[in-house]
């Protein structure tokens, strides 16, 4: 037996057979069973989900996973940076079955719930910023972005909001009319919500101002923020807030140059506008701090929370500074915000993350970086890595002199991985990005990354 372990000793992924921790691969894919349950679904659940390939998930463990008909994968998904302390961890089974027992839901909008007020004090704890917090619970990311938007227009009373191209904050109207990484998302749903303006972000491989030095283009893109949008579109005195993904996430895994967010925290400051920052997908330690901004120093307004914060249950949160939560009773709420089992999950996630999986992020993220940099060498396609933590991406490009992203080879090689017994997904139009659970071990990523060196080996 082996016993996957975090940094402080304890079991964390529970118990895997010998071996477990590689592929293994006996039916065609789909099998027979999972080919029927896809018939299945095209019948009755909507065209508009984005699988790019057929995995049918029977059970996981860890970073493993197993299909319905008996195929095991390793799993560098964790459902989309969701899984943060790894499928089926024993600890989050124990506290939400414990839960369970006792009750399951009592709506945290109309009654006192002691658990929430737990999590609630952790996350203003654990959120960068020594000053007053107060938290809303919610149960996805997209409804934390929501429930952002609201609470910025309803301080300051001022109508617009400020978001960057490239940028994914959810699907629901607010969030959408904030994103902009793809075009396909808005599509044939305008009008969007109004008073919302898109500024440029600093992305390194695709700058969006040729002739500036990747160390000088966060302060470029903010002062396009302060030259043009606030000469030319909007007074600052009217915009409500400034929202943007710690790291990109969606839009290709992103991490902007380090003079970004000091600049942007000395605009926002001089203009009283709040900075929100969207931690849906680089929270709850996945880059090796508890939130990504904290790599830059810079404390924000407003913090969005969700997927890995309660490692697969659904919920979200925003945590803010007392002194914006001015709005009064009955202006925000929710039915399911701070549920029972979401709020058991969380404590026991945030617990284990801070008590080493942190840290382990750090550990394996370095080791499987090490080894994505001599892929740049290696391949001709490969024209950047990029990332912290286990939040990692690699660029697929068609000409590295370009950086002409290559989306059909990218899909490819995420395929080819499926087909060999690894899940992968893509992020923005060529990236395929590294979001595995926090638990993961140096000997399970090396098997990972072995498999997509044979794939990729044999373009
Ligand atoms: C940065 C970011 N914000 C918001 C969201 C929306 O979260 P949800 O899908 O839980 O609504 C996502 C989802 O991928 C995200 O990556």
């Amino acid at each position: 037996m082996v016993m996957q372990t975090d940094v402080a000793g304890k079991p964390t992924s529970g118990l895997l057979e010998q071996g477990e921790n590689t592929p293994d691969i006996h039916s065609a894919l789909p099998g027979p069973i999972g080919e029927q349950i896809i018939e299945r679904d095209e019948q009755v659940v909507s065209p508009s989900y984005t699988r790019s390939y057929p995995f049918v998930m029977d059970h996981g463990k860890g970073c493993m996973v197993w299909d319905v008909d008996g195929n095991r994968f390793i799993d560098f998904t964790a459902g989309v940076a969701v899984l943060s302390t790894g499928h089926c961890h024993p600890e989050v089974v124990k506290a939400v079955q414990q839960q369970a027992e006792k009750f399951i839901h009592m709506a945290g909008t109309d009654f006192y719930l002691p658990n929430a007020v737990e999590l609630a004090e952790t996350l203003c704890r654990v959120t960068p910023g020594d000053f007053d917090k107060q938290v809303f619970f919610t149960n996805s990311g997209t409804e934390a972005i929501e429930a952002a938007m609201k609470l910025c227009r309803h301080h300051t009373g001022r109508p617009v909001l400020i978001s960057f191209l490239g940028a994914f904050h959810g699907r629901t109207y607010g969030s959408m009319s904030l994103s902009s990484s793809k075009s396909l998302h808005r599509t044939r749903y305008q009008p969007l919500v109004g008073g919302i303006y898109h500024a440029p972000f600093p992305n390194p491989y695709h700058s969006p101002f040729a002739n500036v030095p990747t160390e000088q283009l966060g302060r470029a893109c903010v002062d396009y923020i302060e030259k043009t949008m606030f000469r030319h579109l909007v007074s600052p005195d009217e915009v409500a807030g400034i929202f943007v993904e710690a790291i990109q996430g969606e839009g290709g895994y992103v991490v902007p140059p380090d003079d970004f967010y000091p600049a942007l925290r000395e605009l926002c400051d001089r203009h009283d506008i709040p900075l929100v920052v969207d931690e849906v997908q680089s929270g709850i330690g996945r880059t090796g701090k508890m939130f990504a901004i904290e790599h830059w120093g810079v404390e924000p307004d407003v913090v969005c929370i969700a997927k890995g914060i309660a490692s697969g249950l659904p919920m979200g949160a925003i945590v803010a500074r007392k002194s914006m939560m001015t709005w009064p009773s009955g202006a925000h709420a929710n039915t399911y915000g701070g549920n029972a089992l979401a709020v058991a999950a969380a404590i026991t996630t945030l617990r284990l993350v801070e008590g080493g999986l942190m840290r382990n992020a750090v550990t394996v993220g370095e080791h499987m970086q090490k080894r994505l940099n001599t892929w740049i060498e290696r391949y001709s396609f490969v024209g950047d890595v990029r990332g912290m933590g286990l939040m990692l991406g690699v660029e697929i490009v068609s000409d590295k002199a370009t950086r002409a992203g290559d989306h059909d080879l990218r899909d490819r090689i995420v395929d080819e991985c499926f087909a060999k017994g690894l899940l992968l997904l893509g992020a923005g139009p060529a990236t395929i990005r590294f979001c595995p659970p926090l638990i993961l071990d140096e000997a399970t990523a090396d098997e990972g990354l072995a498999v997509m060196e044979g794939v990729m080996d044999s373009i």
